[in-house]
């Protein structure tokens, strides 16, 4: 269940009022360098959130993005996002984005393990993957931390501002995730 509380921070929802941090980020140059969409705008990052701030876990097919809260800065620092897709297959792609100050001091992987825990106990997913160019250096390095398996190096996938770039892919099945070093009551989260 969302919040999940870690030890320095809250995986929350988002909210209407998380609009100037979120778009701090979500504009930033150094973040928005391997991200195949647009720098947001404060017209669309509002659209967003307000869209975040409703859609369930339930809904078929939900893009969730939960803001990233440090607890003692009492600011949003990012978000970790996990796609559901169709519930029938069981399986969610998730994704991250950080503000620059709070690069390199773990909260992007205490936020991500806490995601996989959710998708993988609370919704019960039985495969999560996630992909990234292959220059994003400290995103590739995230996805191995949290245990992420590289399965594939696809070609040209992705449309990065006009030009085709290489993506990895990685994915991390339940039960690689349950037999993982963090498995200890991993499953008694989210009771
Ligand atoms: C991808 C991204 C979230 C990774 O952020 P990050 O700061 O490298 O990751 P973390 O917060 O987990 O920090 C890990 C680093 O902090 C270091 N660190 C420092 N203090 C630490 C602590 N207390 N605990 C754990 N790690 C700590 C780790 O050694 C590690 O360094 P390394 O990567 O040089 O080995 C960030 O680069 C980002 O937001 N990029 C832009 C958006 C993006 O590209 N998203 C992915 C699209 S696919």
């Amino acid at each position: 269940m969302i919040p999940i509380e870690t030890e320095r921070l809250l995986i929350r929802r988002m909210s209407e009022q998380d609009v100037e941090e979120f778009l701090e980020y979500q504009s930033h140059p150094e973040v928005m360098r391997y991200q195949p969409y647009e720098a947001a705008t404060p017209e669309r990052a509002a659209y967003f959130l307000r869209i975040q701030s409703t859609s369930e876990p339930s809904d078929e097919g939900a893009y969730l993005a939960f803001a990233v809260h440090h607890k003692e800065e009492n600011r949003m620092i990012g978000e970790v996002s996990i796609n559901v897709l169709p519930k029938s297959q069981s399986k969610g792609e998730i994704g991250w984005s950080f503000h620059t100050d709070f690069h390199g001091k773990g909260y992007a992987t205490e936020a991500a393990r806490a995601l996989l825990a959710y998708g993988f106990s609370f919704l019960g997913l039985h495969r999560i993957t996630t992909f990234c160019d292959v220059r994003n250096a400290p995103s590739i390095r995230l996805m191995e931390r949290i245990g992420m398996r590289r399965e594939g190096h696809a070609l040209k996938s992705m449309l990065l501002r006009g030009t085709w770039q290489d993506t990895y892919l990685y994915a991390l099945l339940r039960e690689e995730w349950l037999q993982g070093s963090e498995s200890e009551n991993k499953d008694e989260t989210f009771k």
